[in-house]
């Protein structure tokens, strides 16, 4: 059934080096702090997770019955930009081609793509332009694994991995023409749906039965994408040292600002509402809206991105869990999000008091207390007493008294722990009803 062309762009020399190391423009994206990963494809019909072909070892012809039922006859894509949009998201990355191979665009280089189940058309370019439409950045997933492409050599984490007689039949592929057709298609990906402002490699698992920069010919491939759309933000999965615009801790939450040879970089958590990326019917696992927004803001305090993932059913809609939950987002978003969008980690000056987090935005020189657990009337601030001028409720904008310690109480409030640059600020004594209350505090 599958076509593949492998003659085709080879891009070796040493300009490549030097291309390869230029880098992508994030001013926008440390900026915008939150973004949309939606993970699709064949896997969203067997609806239990989107590694199941590695799960269940099942091979090509086991697969093809997904490939001949693929028809999402509720796909509309506005309504995914709406509620991206809805929910305070800014960008967003769609898996144009995931592990399984199978590509959500019409190209040239296999059959096994969209237009070619009973759907019959590209899936890619509505959807980039409804997300364009709502003012929301275009991001691209690829799959560095290719579990259907026969030139990918079997590996430890191919389907087949344990099927001997299979392994010595398709001893002889040839992953240089691997690497070629993923070249032809990011290519193809590249200068067929306008700008693209981020590009996901996934993922690199150098070593024993493992593939690596060497497998991928990274340089080439970084090169080639660097040369088709310069300003492009490129994560760090190709296994290139020092290469990628982005760092990507994937479902766990840094303790601190991401380093990579202990300096700071840019980063995004990727993180899913269940566990699994692509639509599963039946995990139970989900995540509250409010330990998603904690989540949200727990990364933007160490001055970092979310990128939170939606896995969309068989017929192309997103789970109702999911909409229910950016849902919540929004809700939040509506009144907080000036506690996200251009913000950062606080100053060192300003110690994040306990139960809190702390976000920062040195435009207007604004410091963001996030309330995760609220106090009893007030709320000690140590090292902040003479630096804030005005301290407000972010959700309703009404002010919040502060005070500092009275030379009078310095002895006794001592013995109480605070000291004489502690700021308190007294609180209702009922929280707010928002999912997480914060304050706002205007810098001297
Ligand atoms: C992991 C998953 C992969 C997913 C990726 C997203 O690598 O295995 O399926 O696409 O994370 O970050």
């Amino acid at each position: 059934m599958a076509k593949q062309q492998t003659k085709g762009v080879v891009v070796k020399n040493a300009a490549d080096r030097l291309i390869a190391k230029l880098k992508g423009d994030t001013s926008w994206f440390v900026h915008d702090r939150f973004g949309m990963f939606i993970h699709w494809g064949l896997y969203s019909l067997l609806a239990r997770h989107e590694w199941v072909k590695n799960r269940e070892q099942l091979t090509d012809g086991q697969y093809e019955k997904y490939f001949h039922a693929f028809y999402p006859d509720l796909y509309n894509p506005r309504e995914w930009a709406r509620a991206a949009a809805q929910a305070g998201m800014k960008y967003f990355v769609i898996t144009a081609k995931h592990h399984e191979g199978f590509c959500l665009w019409d190209s040239k280089h296999t059959d096994y793509n969209a237009t070619q189940t009973p759907w019959g058309k590209d899936l890619i370019k509505p959807m980039v332009e409804a997300f364009r439409e709502e003012g929301i950045r275009v991001g691209l997933y690829y799959s560095l694994l290719d579990w259907h492409h026969p030139d990918f050599p079997v590996d430890r984490n191919h389907p087949q991995r344990e099927d001997k007689a299979f392994r010595e039949r398709e001893k002889n592929r040839d992953v240089r023409k691997y690497a070629a057709y993923m070249r032809h298609q990011v290519k193809e990906l590249l200068t067929q749906f306008g700008q693209i402002d981020v590009l996901w490699f996934d993922f690199s698992y150098p070593g024993e039965d493992g593939k690596g920069c060497k497998d991928w010919e990274s340089e080439e491939l970084a090169a080639l994408v660097r040369r088709l759309q310069p300003n492009i933000i490129v994560d760090d999965r190709l296994d290139l040292p020092g290469f990628g615009d982005i760092s990507t801790p994937e479902q766990f939450q840094p303790r601190t600002w991401v380093t990579r040879d202990g300096k700071r970089v840019t980063w995004e958590a990727c993180q899913t509402f269940s566990g699994s990326w692509g639509y599963h019917r039946d995990e139970q696992s989900w995540r509250d809206p409010g330990e998603l927004i904690r989540t949200l803001i727990d990364t933007v305090s160490k001055g970092g991105n979310l990128l939170l993932n939606v896995g969309p059913t068989a017929r192309g809609e997103f789970d109702g869990r999911a909409l229910e939950r950016l849902k919540s987002i929004g809700e939040w978003m509506r009144r907080h999000s000036r506690s996200i969008y251009g913000c950062t980690e606080a100053p060192p000056e300003f110690p994040c008091p306990r139960d809190c987090r702390l976000t920062y935005n040195p435009k207007l020189n604004r410091l963001y207390v996030h309330i995760f657990a609220w106090p009893y009337k007030q709320l000690s601030l140590d090292g902040f007493a003479g630096k804030v001028s005005y301290a407000q409720l972010l959700h309703d904008g009404s002010e919040v008294a502060m005070k500092g310690v009275a030379t009078w109480q310095l002895e006794a409030a001592k013995n109480a722990g605070f000291s004489e640059d502690t700021l308190t600020l007294t609180l209702p004594q009922t929280p707010p009803t928002v999912t997480i209350p914060v304050v706002e505090l205007f810098l001297k």
